[in-house]
């Protein structure tokens, strides 16, 4: 595709396939058939916090970033709504089973080393999550809540609830916007997209490691 496609296309186009592969990982397939237990979602939302983690430990430092600032918005943010879930999914002592298996902690180290040195960088893994959240997480939610009986968009779920956001819809049209408003282009663009597929595969090797910890007990 030529590179003056609007970036939110590009960006989408480039992960496409893969963006098929991790919805139709094994280990998403068979937590969302309700092949696993709860325990399960429980430890992929305990690997959800690393990733938020540090997405948003450098919110601060970010927000008057020319290029990341403006996606850094604090109706995104989704670490204290994952302490809840998973306070009420571990009880209390979610922290101290709070462990990265290693494919989380080199993706949460992946988007610290793009936080400090390459904002563009971070955008990437932002729309990568973020993006993701406001679309897909839905199923995930309403999935979730019917197999383990959670509270609706109550803890458990409220990862997936973004109560400041009232319509989503034109959050993600001015989401997109802003995408296409970055002052990326030339050599500079290929570079992005190797990124944002980057970011795809480390999703999915999470899946793949958790299906491993998972399939061999369920
Ligand atoms: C069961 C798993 C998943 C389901 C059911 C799902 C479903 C969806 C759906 C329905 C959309 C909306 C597409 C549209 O606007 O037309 C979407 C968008 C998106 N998803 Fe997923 N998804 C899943 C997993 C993931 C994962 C693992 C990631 C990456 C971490 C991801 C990242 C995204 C992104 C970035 C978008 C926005 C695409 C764009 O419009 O630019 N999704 N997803």
């Amino acid at each position: 595709m030529l590179d003056t496609a609007p970036f939110s296309t590009l960006i989408r186009s480039a992960t496409e396939q893969q963006h098929a592969e991790a919805e139709h990982s094994t280990f998403m397939s068979d937590l969302l058939q309700g092949k696993l237990g709860v325990e399960a979602f429980y430890r992929y939302t305990s690997q959800l916090w690393f990733v938020y983690d540090a997405l948003e430990k450098h919110s601060a430092a970010l927000a008057s970033d020319p290029i990341a600032g403006p996606f850094v918005k604090p109706e995104l943010n989704r670490l204290a709504a994952l302490e809840i879930d998973l306070a009420h999914l571990g009880g209390a002592k979610w922290r101290d089973e709070l462990v990265a298996l290693p494919s989380t902690a080199a993706y949460a180290a992946r988007i610290d080393e793009c936080a400090r040195t390459w904002p563009a960088g971070y955008v990437v893994h932002h729309y990568t999550r973020y993006l993701g959240d406001l679309s897909g997480g839905q199923v995930i939610r309403g999935t979730a809540e019917k197999l383990w009986d959670l509270p609706k968009k109550g803890d458990g779920v409220r990862f997936y609830v973004f109560g400041d956001i009232s319509n989503p819809a034109a959050f993600k049209r001015e989401y997109r916007e802003n995408l296409d408003a970055l002052p990326i282009a030339g050599p500079e663009v290929e570079p992005v997209l190797d990124e944002a597929r980057l970011a795809f595969s480390m999703n999915t090797d999470v899946f793949r490691e958790l299906g491993a910890e998972f399939s061999a007990r369920n």
